[in-house]
């Protein structure tokens, strides 16, 4: 009789963790515009395949969402007029269809959140009859147009849940999202190697950022990389490293830091990025 009551007991508390991070934004007041919160993302959203020189995430972006991450890095390569999800040249066994399928459905179940999306193109695009901007388009088309942020500016709270921002990295026109060139961004990623010196160099360019992003004024959107590369120092060496400096400075302060966008974050990290909300 214990063991079922212990039993029930946990259940109950998973329940109560997972609800937390799938449904936080509904804390943050309506008035609030989503430029002035914090905001967990992943970088290179979709790259788990390719072994250690080229992943960056070990979950899905269905997971990402479910655990709180609210902005994602999506890479597409424009291929026989089709958007395929690679990073650099490894295939990442995903399209654009995938991603826009699972943000929307997570939207729909979570009504109250909203999901900020860079859109960029990645490698060689090949035997294609559109532009890049033509096929963000006819993808984002199919799903449902209540679903996509058609604003100016930043929207505040109140006008962003429910809703995909496309944070547009390309060139041409869209009738949806915002350009991802308007926002103050630190993504300083190349990394020489796991040295001291170097995982300093890129941690001073994080922790110089988001204090930046702490002072900064309400109208700008601050995004910073927590992520770094190169051929001696693999994303999840890299990451290891950044994520817990990241964890020692961010503590449990309260602040606006912006969208911190990070590769393999723990759930205790990003929980911490929530919770520095007010
Ligand atoms: C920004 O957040 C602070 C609390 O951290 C709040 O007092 C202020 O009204 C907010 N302003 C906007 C424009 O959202
Ligand atoms: C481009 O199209 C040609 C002709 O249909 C095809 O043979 C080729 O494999 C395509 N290239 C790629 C990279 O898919
Ligand atoms: C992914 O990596 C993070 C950071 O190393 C770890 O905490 C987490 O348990 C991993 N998740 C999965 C599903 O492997």
């Amino acid at each position: 009789m214990q063991k079922m009551f212990l039993f029930i007991w946990l259940a109950m508390i998973n329940v109560a963790t997972a609800l937390n991070t799938k449904d936080w934004m509904f804390r943050i007041p309506d008035k609030y515009s989503t430029t002035n919160i914090s905001m967990p993302g992943t970088h290179e959203s979709m790259s788990r395949y390719g072994g250690e020189t080229t992943q960056c995430q070990n979950t899905s972006l269905t997971q990402q969402f479910d655990n709180g991450i609210r902005f994602v890095d999506i890479r597409c390569r424009h291929l026989n007029d089709e958007l395929l999800i690679f990073h650099g040249p490894v295939p990442q066994r995903a399209t654009f269809d995938d991603v826009l399928k699972a943000t929307t459905e997570f939207l729909a179940a979570h009504p109250k959140e909203a999901v900020f999306m860079r859109v960029s193109e990645e490698y060689t695009p090949e035997n294609n009859t559109k532009t890049f901007a033509q096929a963000v388009q006819i993808y984002v088309d199919r799903y449902p147009i209540g679903a996509l942020y058609k604003g100016k500016g930043y929207p505040p709270m109140s006008e962003a849940r429910g809703k995909l921002v496309v944070l547009r990295d390309y060139g041409g026109p869209a009738t949806f999202g915002l350009p991802y060139g308007d926002m103050d961004i630190e993504d300083q990623w190349q990394i020489e190697d796991l040295s001291k010196e170097e995982i300093q160099k890129k941690w001073n360019a994080v922790r110089g950022h988001l204090e930046k992003a702490q002072l900064g004024p309400t109208g700008t959107m601050y995004l910073t990389y927590s992520s770094g590369a190169g051929v001696f120092a693999w994303p999840d060496d890299v990451s290891e490293r950044l994520n817990k400096m990241l964890a020692g400075y961010l503590g449990d302060s309260k602040a606006k830091w912006g969208m911190i966008a990070m590769d393999f974050p723990n759930a205790k990290l990003i929980d911490m990025i929530i919770d520095s909300n007010v």
